[in-house]
């Protein structure tokens, strides 16, 4: 049964989202209209890939959340649905948090989210409690499960907070179902707990998994659990970091733990802690394993602290990461775009063995959509002090890739991108010493950019606010650098 809610949320997305065509992106997934955040449930089903996410149709501000839904086969041309779930039960009627998808073993499609509600506690006040909820479906329906919530309060560890504990990330292994998700212990940190079940519907606590102890930022949103390439990872996204060099900064995070997990005991043994993504614009990450076994990860392309800084009139906001293929490389986290990205390659312009020693154009070389790899060598013995990746160029704006050879570090710099807000604009971050090389992959869809380093060691996102004219590209060197260019518009 559509809930009136549920419907209405329909009406409005279909009655309203055409007009924004114009204004999205090409490839990334944005809402039909208005607000989203974190992507949820993005997992294989019938064959296709389905990715849900939390969804305010009707403003540009987060709201009572819904769960919109796209599907893909290729994880770059994606077909909206209609809206999953609206906020429209007792257990979830102030919003149905983020959440999983996994296909049953009847065919149906079962979303685990997290429902809020506000309670009054017995001295009168009022606060709002989250807990796990399931609703069942064929991929465009859903029915919430009569049985909800399949965990409350009463499921949580000493301690364990019922304000925060949400974004269950369900997996199936061995004949069983897991799942894991985010809870504020009584350290005022984040847990990540696990559960298990034997028919995805009762669910009984296993045990912490991991926790922050307070050293890896507070509350811990949106955790996933998963194993890769002979390690086991933990992803999470922390409230609250302190910044840590120039590894962890300061804010909303993005984590990723690599270790060990000993299946026996389930205990995971942490080897390494590193940032996902060193941009600006990153959070709430999600995996799938794809059909072919690749793990593909995609976030929210956005950051909590500057969601209240949007532009005047725009009537989308926020949006998906280009979806990235995982995989550990000298036990670290390595991120490439989705190799389908290829498939729309357009017109291609390359240079081999340019001398940048100032300022350079090179022909047929711009554009806001595109596919692009800068590799940059010193050209002779003396080095270079830094080398500039200059991209949406116009007489008055700019978004700038640096490079320094002598520091290793990168920076991101969109100060003169059109952006009128007092908001974070710069970062640096450390990559691994080349001899003074570096290969810089950017992946633009109009006013995102994706920055992806030496075949994906370390990623950057971020987004910039010019107008599409604003679309030319140079390189600029202090020194003197030899450069090879690959770029292909992206025909989408
Ligand atoms: C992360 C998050 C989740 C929560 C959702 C609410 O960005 O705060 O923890 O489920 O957003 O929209």
């Amino acid at each position: 049964m559509i809930s009136e809610k549920l419907q209405k949320a329909r009406d409005f997305e279909r009655q309203y989202q055409h007009f924004l065509d114009e204004e999205r992106p090409r490839f990334h997934v944005t809402g039909g209209i208005g607000w989203i955040n974190d992507p949820n449930g993005f997992s294989v089903y019938r064959g296709e890939y389905h990715l849900f996410f939390q969804y305010h149709p009707y403003s540009t501000k987060w709201g009572p959340m819904h769960w919109g839904h796209v599907k893909t086969k290729d994880f770059i041309r994606w077909e909206r649905l209609p809206i999953a779930l609206a906020p429209d039960t007792e257990m979830d009627q102030d919003g149905c948090f983020s959440g999983s998808a996994i296909e049953l073993p009847d065919g149906r499609q079962l979303l685990m989210y997290t429902g809020v509600c506000k309670v009054r506690r017995s001295d009168g006040v009022i606060e709002e409690i989250q807990n796990q909820c399931i609703a069942v479906g064929d991929g465009v329906n859903y029915e919430k499960y009569e049985g909800n919530p399949v965990l409350d309060a009463s499921d949580l560890p000493e301690g364990g907070s019922e304000i925060d504990f949400r974004d269950p990330k369900i997996w199936r292994e061995d004949g069983l179902y897991y799942a894991v998700m985010g809870n504020r212990s009584a350290d005022g940190s984040g847990d990540v707990l696990l559960y298990k079940s034997e028919d995805a519907f009762h669910w009984t606590y296993v045990k912490k998994i991991e926790s922050c102890r307070n050293e890896y930022g507070r509350m811990w949103e949106c955790p996933e659990f998963f194993p890769l390439d002979g390690k086991q990872v933990l992803l999470t996204s922390p409230m609250e970091m302190a910044p840590v060099g120039l590894e962890f900064h300061a804010g909303y995070g993005a984590l990723c733990l690599i270790g060990t997990y000993d299946k026996d005991n389930l205990v995971f043994h942490r080897e390494r802690v590193q940032s996902i993504d060193y941009g600006l614009d990153f959070y709430a990450t999600q995996t799938l394993e794809a059909l072919d076994g690749r793990h593909i990860m995609i976030a929210w392309m956005q950051n909590w602290a500057t969601t209240t800084s949007q532009p005047q009139g725009i009537r989308l906001f926020g949006s998906m990461t280009l979806p990235r293929e995982l995989s550990i490389r000298d036990g670290r986290l390595i991120q490439n775009p989705v190799r389908e990205l290829e498939n729309y390659h357009g017109r291609r312009v390359a240079y081999e063995n340019v001398l940048v020693d100032r300022e350079v154009n090179l022909s047929g070389i711009s554009g806001r959509v595109l596919d692009m790899t800068v590799t940059v060598h010193p050209a002779n013995e003396s080095g270079y002090h830094w080398f500039k990746l200059n991209l949406a160029k116009d007489g008055e704006h700019c978004a700038v890739i640096r490079y320094k050879p002598g520091a290793n570090t990168v920076r991101i710099d969109r100060t003169r991108s059109g952006g009128r807000f007092d908001i974070v604009h710069v970062r640096d971050f450390l990559v691994r010493p080349q001899q003074g090389a570096i290969k810089l992959r950017v992946v633009m869809d109009r006013n995102s950019i994706e920055l992806f380093v030496n075949d994906g060691e370390q990623a950057a996102t971020f987004l910039i606010y010019s107008t599409e004219e604003a679309e030319a590209i140079s390189f600029e060197a202090d020194g003197s650098v030899l450069v090879d260019v690959e770029k292909y518009d992206l025909d989408l």
